[in-house]
């Protein structure tokens, strides 16, 4: 079966690059973007010109974000994050490109340095100016003190250090996510409906310098037709068999 091939694929593979998406924490509770009941089905995404541009957007962007950590602030990694963190402990994968916010990853484990995060963190903020970093907290504090979200003390405005739509991606990132996919010999995009661009360029990437392409992912997506292996199953029951292996 497909998940047997997956299985050996991994066994046998000099270096393994897990590339995640939202698709690996949704059984944590965290919900996808395009799913139905995901995060995009629901709000459309606040732009990052509109953010700079307007206070009460970001006045909104920060509801949301404060929404979010009621539901979801508790959220623990799950099979899928505990068997990618098994892999990287191994030294099987030198570490884990992922599209994903939430920081699982380096809960269940992963060195923080190795986990390359392409579209930033929900679990702190920066200041989009002088790049000072604030907790969630304060900032919450703050708006819940003054009816609005805070500014830095210097200025600029605070957001969470996260990539929105409008907003440039981050160029360590992006070289060291080329660099990984180039390296590696098997690909494993996982819980990604690899639609958002420049992140999904990578299992293209890594298809076209000659590694194996092997997607694990409920639904389709747009690269099916190119990989070595297509796994339609839930990602936990996949890979939890990885952790005792
Ligand atoms: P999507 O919501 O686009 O895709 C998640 C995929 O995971 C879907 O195809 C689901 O079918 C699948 N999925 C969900 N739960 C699963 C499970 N338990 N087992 C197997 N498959 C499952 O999320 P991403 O591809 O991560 O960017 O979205 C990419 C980017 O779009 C995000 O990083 C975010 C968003 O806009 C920014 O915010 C910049």
């Amino acid at each position: 079966t497909g998940r047997r091939r997956l299985l050996a694929l991994i066994e046998g593979a000099r270096a393994v690059l897990p590339f995640t998406g939202a698709g690996i924490s949704t059984e944590c509770g965290i919900p996808d973007f395009r799913s139905p009941g995901g995060v995009w089905t629901k709000n459309a995404p606040i732009d990052f010109r509109d953010f700079v541009a307007r206070r009460a957007m970001r006045d909104e962007a920060w509801r949301r974000r404060f929404a979010l950590e009621e539901q979801f602030g508790a959220a623990q990694p799950g099979r899928g994050h505990h068997a990618l963190a098994s892999l990287w402990r191994a030294g099987r994968a030198p570490a884990v490109v992922t599209q994903n916010i939430d920081n699982l990853h380096q809960a269940s484990g992963v060195a923080a340095q190795d986990v390359v995060e392409l579209h930033g963190n929900t679990t702190y903020a920066l200041c989009l100016s002088c790049a000072a970093r604030y907790e969630i907290a304060w900032v919450r504090e703050r708006f819940d003190a003054t009816g609005h979200a805070p500014d830095c003390a210097c200025g600029g405005h605070i957001k969470t250090a996260t990539v929105s739509f409008g907003q440039a991606m981050p160029e360590a990132e992006m070289r060291r996510a080329e660099e990984l996919t180039l390296r590696c010999d098997l690909f494993l995009a996982i819980g990604s409906s690899l639609v958002v661009w420049p992140a999904a360029g990578f299992p293209l990437l890594a298809k076209r310098n000659g590694a194996r392409l092997v997607i694990l992912n409920r639904e389709p997506t747009e690269f099916d037709e190119i990989a070595d292996l297509v796994v339609h199953a839930d990602i936990g029951d996949v890979l939890a068999p990885l952790v005792s292996h």
